[in-house]
């Protein structure tokens, strides 16, 4: 079976064609971080503006490198929630479209599900059940996986997302969006325990985590630093102090509950996934943990990790093979918890 994958949740257009038997096929990205850099984070209506601008030509551009015909395809997948309404309508609309017009199943796809079963696109897939970390832009959540489409919510942030307040301290310290990547690349220069942040939420029971504190400890330090600097400029050095800082002290609290996750649901694997999956300190941490419990890490490729096509149409793939598809409405769901979906 050969599925189109869409994804227009945010402000990546990804389009991808899976094939159940021989796996990912062709795929193909724009990423808008060039349309949003100027605003310092994601404006949703430039965001849906270049989805409806991009979608055909990425269509195309995966169709010629799959060498396929529009009649190869046995189904399309398209994002349709969680995410920002307006960029959901794109793919969701165009998917539909697609799928009236070709006479075969669609199927709107959780992104965050997405995200999650990423990790089984690569060799060695990890099978449930395991305990899922998903750290985005938008979600910082710990899931316990019983089977494939069976969701528990074990924990999550209750503030700001992992990925949010990575983008948050970059934009303090004058970098581009999106800030992870900046923050991991300037860490790499900072000075071992100049900064200590706290380590939020770890001294209380469950897996609930918080990110805000520890944003606002970065803020504080930046300002000390202001006021400390004859023309009120933070140097490179100082940067990457505080990066070093911030990033160790997320991904301290990451790694704490993860292990605590583990513990808690007796399983051996654990499956990161999502944008902050990408980050070198987090992977290295994580595994360091998982290993003095004997639990093995799962992670996508690094280009699977942050938004794309593939992931969309692999997911949705499961699920149109599993008999599942669209009734006739036009189904969006901005906000949609992942344990609403229906086992696969
Ligand atoms: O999954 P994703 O592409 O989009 C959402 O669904 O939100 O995640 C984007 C997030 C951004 O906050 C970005 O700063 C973060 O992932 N990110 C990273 C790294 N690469 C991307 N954060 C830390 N370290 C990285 N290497
Ligand atoms: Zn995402």
């Amino acid at each position: 079976m050969k599925v189109l994958g869409i994804e227009t949740s945010c402000d990546e257009t990804g389009v991808a064609i899976f094939d159940t038997e021989k796996g990912i096929l062709a795929e193909a990205l724009f990423s808008q971080v060039a349309v949003h850099a100027e605003y310092g984070g994601v404006v949703p209506e430039l965001a849906s503006r270049d989805h409806v601008r991009k979608l055909i030509p990425l269509l195309r551009e995966v169709f010629a490198d799959a060498g396929l015909e529009f009649a190869d395809i046995d189904g399309v997948a398209y994002t349709a929630g969680p995410g920002l309404i307006g960029a959901l309508m794109v793919g969701a609309a165009a998917g539909r479209a697609l799928g009236m017009a070709w006479n075969v199943p669609t199927i709107g796809v959780h992104h965050m599900e997405g995200h999650l079963l990423a990790p089984l696109l690569e060799d060695d897939a990890p099978k449930p059940p395991f305990v899922a970390l998903l750290v985005s832009g938008g979600h910082t959540q710990l899931v316990n996986v019983g089977a494939l489409g069976e969701y528990e919510l074990m924990g999550e942030s209750i503030d700001d997302a992992a990925g949010e307040a990575f983008d948050k301290v970059a934009k303090m310290l004058d970098l581009d969006y999106p800030g992870g990547p900046h923050v991991a690349r300037l860490a790499l220069n900072g000075t071992e325990g100049r900064f200590k942040f706290p380590r939020p939420m770890v001294d209380r029971p469950g897996l609930d985590m918080s990110f805000s504190g520890l944003k606002t400890a970065s803020l504080y330090a930046v300002q000390d630093l202001q006021k400390q600097s004859p023309d009120g400029q933070l140097s490179e050095q100082d940067k990457a102090d505080i990066c070093l800082a911030f990033e160790q002290a997320a991904v301290d609290t990451l790694a704490i509950k993860c292990r605590r996750a583990i513990e808690q649901s007796g399983h051996q694997v654990l499956v990161m996934a999502g944008g902050v999956s990408a980050n070198r300190r987090l992977r290295a941490k994580l595994e360091e943990a998982s290993a003095k419990l004997g639990a093995k890490v799962s992670y996508p490729r690094p280009q699977y990790c942050t938004d794309n096509g593939a992931m969309i149409a692999f997911a949705g793939a499961l699920r149109l093979q599993a008999g599942q598809h669209d009734d006739l409405r036009l189904n969006i769901k901005p906000r949609w918890p992942l344990s609403d979906l229906p086992a696969i």
